[in-house]
């Protein structure tokens, strides 16, 4: 009851003074806006990174999948290096890939992304999607003869137990999942020794995640929030342009201030020094009661990573509302 208290204040004082951080189930603090970095790649990320850590980002969100934690982790050794930044300034998020959800390969698929970033740890890890892919190939997306998608059928909830093993070992500080649904997250909290601490799923005004937001906060997991920009197909939304102009804001830093609003950690994407630098200019930004609520009524339920090479697989997580 006395948590529950605290959570609804926090809530309610966040527009007075907006944290740069919210504090996980486990005492960590996790900065709320973060760089997001997928699909890109080389100098283009190792740059942004770089730009990013300048202007006060103090959270980088990767992924195995992304094939960038090598050139994130250059530009992180650079600022260590330079010692500009130390290494628990920055919280550095990434993911475990679907072929390796078998117990045991979870330490291997950890292990992969400490020795690509050049880090002893991470802050964060996750399970990047509930359902798994055929493990041992070599492919990153395992395909047969005629291209089909090879699935694994290994339980969440054993890939679960090897995020618990990978946590005890010291490699995270934390762990969470990515893309699961409430019913997916219940099963994880139902045998969980070391409870999940983020959820990582899709949120942004079009599909504003209202019912899991409420679930989520019930069971003290964070949400994150991936394309909070819509992957940018957001921008042009007159409701949003029309709150933007009159805080003289864009409609980007309008979309990402509305999530921490929230409580939501927020990781919009940008390579640009421009967007970059503009993305995490949003703490003087004060939105409304009814600016919030006008923001909220966009919603249509509209996902735009749906998946669809694995909608007949049995924990594909998008067949229920959240
Ligand atoms: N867990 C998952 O399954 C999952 C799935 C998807 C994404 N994610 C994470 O979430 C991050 C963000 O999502 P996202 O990349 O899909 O899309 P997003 O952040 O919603 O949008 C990114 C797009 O918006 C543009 N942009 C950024 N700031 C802008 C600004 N101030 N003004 C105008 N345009 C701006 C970017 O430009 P540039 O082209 O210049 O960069 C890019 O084209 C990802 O990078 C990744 O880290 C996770
Ligand atoms: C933000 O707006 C709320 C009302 O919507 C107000 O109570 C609060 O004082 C404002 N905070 C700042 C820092 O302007
Ligand atoms: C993966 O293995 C196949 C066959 O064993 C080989 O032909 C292919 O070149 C390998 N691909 C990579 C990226 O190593
Ligand atoms: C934004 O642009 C996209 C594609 O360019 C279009 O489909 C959509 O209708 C536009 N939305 C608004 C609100 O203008
Ligand atoms: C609006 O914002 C721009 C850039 O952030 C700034 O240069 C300008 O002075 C602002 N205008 C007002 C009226 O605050």
């Amino acid at each position: 009851m006395f948590s529950k208290l605290l959570i609804v204040c926090t809530v309610l004082t966040l527009s007075e003074s907006l944290p740069t951080t919210i504090t996980l189930s486990n005492g960590q603090k996790m900065p709320i806006v973060g760089l997001g970095t997928y699909q890109a790649t080389g100098d283009v990320i190792y740059e942004s990174v770089l730009n990013a850590l300048d202007v006060g980002f103090r959270h980088i969100d990767t992924a195995y999948l992304y094939d960038n934690e090598k050139d994130i982790g250059r530009a992180l050794k650079k600022v260590f290096s330079e010692g500009k930044l130390k290494r628990e300034d920055v919280f550095v998020v990434t993911k475990l890939w679907h072929t390796f959800h078998s117990r045991p390969l979870v330490m291997e698929g950890m292990k992969k992304s400490l020795n690509n970033l050049g880090l002893d740890y991470v802050d964060l890890f996750l399970v990047h999607f509930p359902f798994g892919l055929k493990e041992g190939t070599n492919m990153t997306t395992p395909v047969d003869d005629k291209g089909n998608v090879l699935f694994s059928d290994v339980d969440y909830v054993e890939t679960w137990q090897g995020m618990q093993d990978v946590y005890d070992k010291g490699f995270t500080k934390s762990i969470g999942l990515s893309n699961f649904n409430h019913q997916q997250v219940d099963r994880i909290l139902s045998m969980a020794r070391v409870k999940p601490m983020v959820n990582q799923v899709e949120c942004h005004p079009y599909l504003n995640q209202k019912q899991l937001l409420d679930y989520s906060t019930k069971h003290d997991i964070v949400l994150t929030a991936y394309s909070p920009l819509g992957t940018g197909r957001m921008l042009n939304e007159t409701k949003l342009i029309e709150i933007a102009d009159k805080h003289n804001v864009s409609a980007a830093q309008v979309l990402i201030r509305y999530q921490a609003q929230r409580g939501i950690v927020v990781i919009p994407k940008a390579t640009s020094k421009k967007y970059i630098a503009e993305d995490y200019e949003i703490f003087n930004l004060n939105l409304s009661d009814s600016d919030m609520t006008a923001i909220d009524s966009l919603n249509k339920n509209l996902r735009y990573n749906v998946v669809d090479y694995a909608k007949k697989h049995k924990y594909y997580p998008f067949n229920i509302p959240y």
